[in-house]
């Protein structure tokens, strides 16, 4: 009797076990699974949506594979914005906003991206 006893117990605690592995690979498969870290961030979205990605090249954008505009990467380290407005965070937010109303001539469009959104494009940009 007592024997038996012991030996559910055993199975008891093998079980627990087993079930405490299963558990760990359970965690170990979500972990695994697209999480919101792995999303991408607001900016990548507006990138795709106002058809920045249709021509320019962006870093961390795979999508953006566009030759109309210039490459967009270290754009914060470019003295000139479209090779005459001086670059500033503040010209970037305009520039994407808005470019002719700052540079009349320039191929690029209005997208209709809004301040706040092309703010967030142009953080995105400058930490790129
Ligand atoms: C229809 C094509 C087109 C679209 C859409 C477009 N751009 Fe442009 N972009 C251009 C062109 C062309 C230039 C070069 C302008 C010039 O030099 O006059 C440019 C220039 C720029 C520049 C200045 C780069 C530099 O080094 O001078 C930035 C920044 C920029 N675009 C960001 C964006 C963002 C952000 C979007 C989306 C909201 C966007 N562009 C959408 C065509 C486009």
């Amino acid at each position: 009797m007592l024997e038996r006893r012991t030996l559910w117990l055993l199975a008891g605690l093998a079980a627990g076990i087993v079930a405490g592995g299963a558990m760990g690979g359970l965690a170990a498969s979500f972990s695994s699974l697209p999480s919101f870290k792995n999303r991408p961030s607001p900016a990548v979205e507006l990138i795709r949506r106002y058809g920045c990605a249709g021509c320019h090249q962006i870093p961390g954008v795979p999508a953006a594979r566009g030759r109309v505009g210039p490459p967009l990467e270290g754009v914060g380290d470019r003295r000139y914005l479209a090779g005459t407005i001086q670059n500033s965070p503040e010209n970037l937010v305009d520039w994407i906003v808005d470019p002719r109303s700052m540079v009349p001539h320039t191929a690029m469009p209005m997208t209709g991206i809004s301040e706040p959104e092309a703010r967030t494009v142009a953080q995105y940009l400058l930490a790129h």
